[in-house]
């Protein structure tokens, strides 16, 4: 019997190398990789013309927004760009309208997720105000909770440090990890009032206002509260260098904490503020390049965990208000993050390995996504095809995200996402998204055992 599918002509990484070989596919899943000699017959063979086969990415930090949202960014809209950017799974974050922060809200979602989508989609939901529905979130399949330490999102009143360990205690209990976005409310709104005093607007003073202390403080209160309840806490973009320490210094401890930086702050400094204006706001902010320069020696050391776009689409005139403290902040990012990464690659700053384990390895792992984030044997054969040789000038007004811009918009990189797969299906063809809406799949929790 013939299996379904054989990219052939291909490379893939293997122990850090990259070396000629050809990945059969059979029932969505890996059959086998192997060289040319050993692969099986197929019923379809896709010449990928010596491109490289990575794991699909698996974005844990999306806000695919929808229902009220939905000028901003939709199910298929936001799907269509992750697979444009070879991510095969996104988790979609809460701060919505409605907020994700019930099964019923949770369980429509989905169902719209499962209309609209074309790659995988996985969800967060926020904290309920009533700890007891926890459980039902947590049964309905929810991957993580997201908790957001700037401001209340959600039912959790984020003041109450008792309230929080409880809710710390509760998902730990059912082994469901916490992402947080660490910057401490209080600093945030003090430094706002100094700064609206002050009377400037420029892109600076909103940075200014957001300084790192408040992400340092954050991540030092909720490591506190991660090390009473021994909850999982995912730091979310951490930015700077003191935020870093807090974070390496919780690890240190032997908590129970991993960390994700964002491209955008791997990649640009307070410099591109000043040039992109309020397209580049973004929260946390674009920070100064010594804390760029932390970013990467921890990311060279082994010491971030994920690397995930923060895909926070706007409309270009929520981004282009006058007053600094009425932009929306959020940058796209699905379609730039692995271009952009593969660009880093071919400059010799970032292993291949290395990226394959922060956007594929260790988010599978945090969020526990089974059989996913990996190209072995018997996992789904959720795929990206780059070809690494290839350079081209990013053009936001291409993204098939509705946000058509970009503070990356004419960069020229090298490495270029040709195709991309879900579970053996071809999404993305040279640009083109081949899948119709509503092929993909809602990922929930795998249920432990003992619950
Ligand atoms: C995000 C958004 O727009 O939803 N904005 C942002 O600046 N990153 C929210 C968030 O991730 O904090
Ligand atoms: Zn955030
Ligand atoms: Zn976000
Ligand atoms: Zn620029």
């Amino acid at each position: 019997m013939p299996v379904d599918t054989v990219l052939r002509n291909a490379r893939v990484v293997v122990r850090g190398r990259i070396v000629e070989a050809g990945l059969a596919i059979d029932e969505g899943r890996v059959f086998r990789i192997a060289k040319k000699t050993n692969l099986p017959q197929a019923s379809k063979k896709i010449d990928l013309k010596g491109n490289v086969i990575l794991p699909g990415l698996i974005d844990s930090h999306v806000h695919l927004r929808n229902k009220r949202l939905a000028y901003k960014e939709d199910f298929y809209s936001g799907t269509a760009a992750a697979a444009a950017g070879g991510v095969t799974l996104v988790i979609d974050m809460p701060n919505n309208k409605p907020v994700t922060m019930d099964s019923i809200s949770l369980r429509e979602r989905m169902k719209l997720a499962e209309k609209r989508a074309v790659v995988n989609v996985a969800f967060y939901s926020a904290f309920p105000q009533n700890l007891k529905e926890i459980s039902s979130i947590v049964k309905e399949g929810a991957v993580a909770f997201k908790l957001y330490m700037s401001k209340q999102i959600g039912g959790l009143d984020i003041s109450d440090y008792g309230l929080l360990l409880r809710a710390f205690n509760t998902v730990a209990e059912k082994e469901v990890p916490v992402a947080v976005h660490a910057e401490d409310r209080r600093i945030l709104e003090s430094e706002r009032r100094k700064m609206e005093k002050t009377g400037h607007k420029d892109v600076e003073t909103y940075a200014k206002a957001r300084p790192p202390e408040a992400e340092a403080q954050s991540i030092r209160q909720i490591a506190q509260l991660a090390k009473k309840s021994r909850v999982a806490i995912h730091f979310c973009h951490v930015s700077s260098k003191i935020g870093l320490n807090a974070f390496l210094a919780a690890k240190k401890d032997g908590l129970n904490v991993t960390c994700e930086v964002t491209p955008h702050h791997l990649l640009l400094h307070l410099k591109h503020l000043k040039t992109h204006k309020t397209l580049a706001i973004t929260n946390p902010p674009l920070r100064k390049n010594k804390d760029v320069v932390s970013l990467w020696s921890a990311l060279n050391q082994g010491f971030i965990d994920t690397i995930a776009s923060d895909h926070a689409p706007h409309t270009i005139e929520e981004k282009e208000v006058e007053s600094i403290w009425e932009v929306k902040p959020g940058i796209p990012g699905l379609e730039t993050t692995l271009p952009l990464l593969l660009n880093e690659v071919s400059k010799g700053r970032l292993p291949i390995a290395d990226l394959i384990k922060l956007t594929s390895e260790k988010p599978a792992s945090i969020f526990n996504l089974k059989n996913r984030g990996s190209l072995v044997e018997g996992n789904w054969a959720d795929i990206a095809v780059v070809d690494l040789k290839r350079k081209y000038k990013i053009n936001s007004s291409n993204f098939h995200s509705k946000a058509k811009y970009s503070p990356f918009d004419r960069w020229i990189v090298k490495g270029k996402v040709t195709k991309t797969f879900v579970e053996g299906r071809i999404v993305m063809d040279d640009d083109e998204i081949v899948a119709k809406p509503g092929t993909s799949q809602t990922i929930r929790r795998m249920r432990m055992n003992h619950q």
